[in-house]
């Protein structure tokens, strides 16, 4: 979640709107402000920044305000659960990061006193019991924001605005951060620099039990025991890029080193493992039509088709379904044998891509099912599906896709699995045991991200290959396909990625002593066939570069060079062995002097045919 306040001459809503943009990265299933302008006004509702900008118009004058986006992890992004919080009289406006522990016993005893709630969050608890002591005192809503505050256990970042008093914004932190962003004639308040940054480059961090009181010349900041600290004032010496790099050199390997926590919000309340259930809201509806339904078709485009790839295999071993993956531009104009009963699964990061658009509208014109595998909220692809999954992976800004991939192959994952179970494909045991390893995936790929030492001297050795080939079997040809794929993107040598088997059917005639041969042999039931084929490469003199596993010990032993990976079962070895493969290609591209993030002709969202 993010918070983001303004108190200056300028139109608050605006700069409160652009700082709320640029936190959305950390959440945005809602969004709200709240402004002063004689009266205080509250507009929010669920839905991107985008959606509450539109509400609000270019009305909303008033040159103070605090602003809020939201990302539910738990309870149900709704208009009302959103932020701003506020109080019978309308007068007072509350933002809240952080969980407030005790809110059911502070509920409790000031519904006794006649408190009514409307929400379910324990934000407004702290609405209703900051009014509580403003009705005793109405001289300070600072002293009335620590006399609340010193009844609340819990973790806070708070920002509070009241029209009785006009000028200024009261703002506490606990546990959630909190910075004072000091301007000339004007201060913000943010939970995150970037918010700030475009307005002022002195920033003053709030340390946990403070308090500050900003107006528009001035700010003063107090300890939990009432003590006036004077505060260092910060200089941001990071350009507003940097900063949203999050100290990165480009945001492809700040994409990937954020895979542990993409993949934990993908999981998050949406698998047990005790019970071995998978809860996925958005297809509830569907449940019926997907078991019943006579074959799955995937389309999609570039690396969500590779993700889609990951997906046949899953669907077919976990469900029992038949599946075909079609690219989302071939689909388009086929004959296409599409209809009732069959169920079609677009997936795409962006939402937007014509191809995949095209094919959903396509397939949902002849009377099939169509569910959406999406990061972006909102966008077109999501909104047009009859049901669908977020992939909740955050904003992926590198060209090249990574953390979107692993998502989506996390939420194909969660399907199959619950699909599995509905047609009881798999029993409850074997999906107790799933569910346990899915959950430890992000701690696994911490882990190889940790030691990413091997695959950097790799890349030196290979920087200025030609080519590269790139083989798998099973569930690790696909991720081949998706190695080869973010080599040529950022570093523009030429690869390519093959089932391992039909190498001999072509691509083996280019082995020689210069060929780098990338082999991804990270499944278990396909090791021994995969050894066969890396004899093959080695006969031939190629340059074997191994991503594997522990216990496949013999190819470590053949390859050349190794990068060795955790052990996971074979249904999740995507997740981790794609990782090694995407370090490999952000590294050379770096050492070709390639600009990794905006690589030539391509794009993120591709919107034409
Ligand atoms: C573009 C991007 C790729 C992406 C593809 C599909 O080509 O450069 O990284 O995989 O579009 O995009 P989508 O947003 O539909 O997943």
């Amino acid at each position: 979640c993010g918070i983001v306040g303004y108190v200056g001459d300028k139109q608050a809503s605006k700069i409160i709107i652009e700082g709320l943009k640029r936190l959305e990265y950390r959440g945005y299933d809602s969004a709200g402000i709240a402004v002063i302008n004689g009266q205080l006004s509250i507009k929010k509702g669920k839905g991107k920044v985008a959606s509450l900008e539109k509400m609000i118009g270019s009305g909303e004058k008033g040159s103070i305000g605090i602003g809020h986006t939201r990302w539910a992890t738990h309870g149900e992004p709704n208009d009302i659960n959103s932020h701003p919080h506020t109080i019978e009289s309308g007068k007072l406006a509350i933002v809240h990061n952080g969980i407030i522990e005790n809110y059911n016993t502070l509920k409790k005893k000031l519904s006794e006193q006649g408190y009514t709630f409307y929400s379910q969050t324990d934000t407004e608890v702290v609405a209703k019991l900051i009014e509580s002591f403003l009705e005793k005192d109405a001289s300070s809503l600072k002293k009335a924001v620590q006399l609340a505050l010193h009844q609340v256990h819990g973790t806070y970042g708070i920002a509070v605005l009241h029209s009785d008093f006009p000028n200024q914004i009261v703002v506490a932190r606990k546990g959630s951060p909190l910075l004072l962003g000091v301007g000339d004639g004007e201060m913000l308040i943010a939970s995150d620099a970037s918010a700030v940054a475009a307005y002022t480059d002195k920033v003053v961090y709030l340390d946990d039990g403070e308090i500050a009181v900003i107006t528009k010349d001035n700010y003063t900041v107090e300890s939990a025991d009432h003590i006036e600290l004077s505060k260092e004032v910060h200089e941001l010496t990071l350009s507003l890029e940097e900063i949203e790099k999050g100290g990165y050199d480009h945001f492809m390997l700040k994409e990937i080193f954020e895979q542990p926590k993409a993949i934990s919000d993908c999981l998050r309340g949406r698998i047990d493992p005790d019970k071995g259930t998978v809860t996925l809201g958005g297809i509830d509806s569907i449940m019926d039509k997907l078991v019943n339904a006579n074959r799955i078709i995937i389309a999609a485009c570039g690396t969500s088709w590779h993700s889609g790839l990951v997906g046949e295999y899953l669907f077919e071993y976990l469900a029992k379904v038949p599946v075909e993956v079609e690219y989302a531009s071939e689909f388009r104009y086929k004959e296409q044998l599409i209809g009732e009963g069959d169920v079609m699964i677009v997936i795409s990061q962006s939402g937007e891509t014509a191809d995949t658009l095209a094919a959903l509208r396509a397939a949902k014109e002849r009377g099939a099912l169509v569910i959406g595998v999406v990061n972006v909220v909102g966008s077109t692809i999501a909104r047009e599906t009859d049901a669908g999954v977020y992939i909740h992976a955050g904003p992926e800004i590198g060209v090249a896709s990574t953390k979107a991939f692993t998502a989506q192959v996390t939420v194909l994952t969660m399907m199959a699995i619950k699909l599995g179970l509905s047609k009881n494909a798999i029993t409850i045991k074997e999906a107790k045991k799933l569910i346990s390893e899915l959950a430890k995936i992000p701690q696994k790929i911490e882990e190889i991200l940790q030691n990413t030492s091997e695959i950097e001297r790799i890349s030196n050795l290979f920087s200025y290959a030609p080519n590269f080939l790139y083989l798998g079997r099973s569930y690790s040809f696909p991720v081949a396909l998706e190695g080869a794929l973010k080599l040529k993107e950022i570093s523009y040598i030429h690869a390519e990625g093959y089932p391992a088997a039909e190498m001999k059917h072509g691509p083996i005639a280019l082995i020689d002593e210069m060929m780098p041969v990338v082999v991804i042999a990270a499944t278990h039931h396909t090791n021994d066939k995969m050894i066969s084929n890396i004899e093959e490469v080695r006969a031939r003199k190629g340059r074997i570069i191994a991503i594997t596993t522990p216990k496949n010990d013999e190819v470590g032993d053949l390859a050349e060079f190794s990068s060795i990976i955790p052990e996971t079962m074979d249904v999740f070895s995507p997740l981790l062995s794609v990782i090694p493969l995407q370090l490999l290609s952000y590294y050379i591209a770096v050492n070709r002097g390639c600009n990794v993030d905006q690589p030539r002709n391509l794009a993120k969202s591709v919107t034409v045919e």
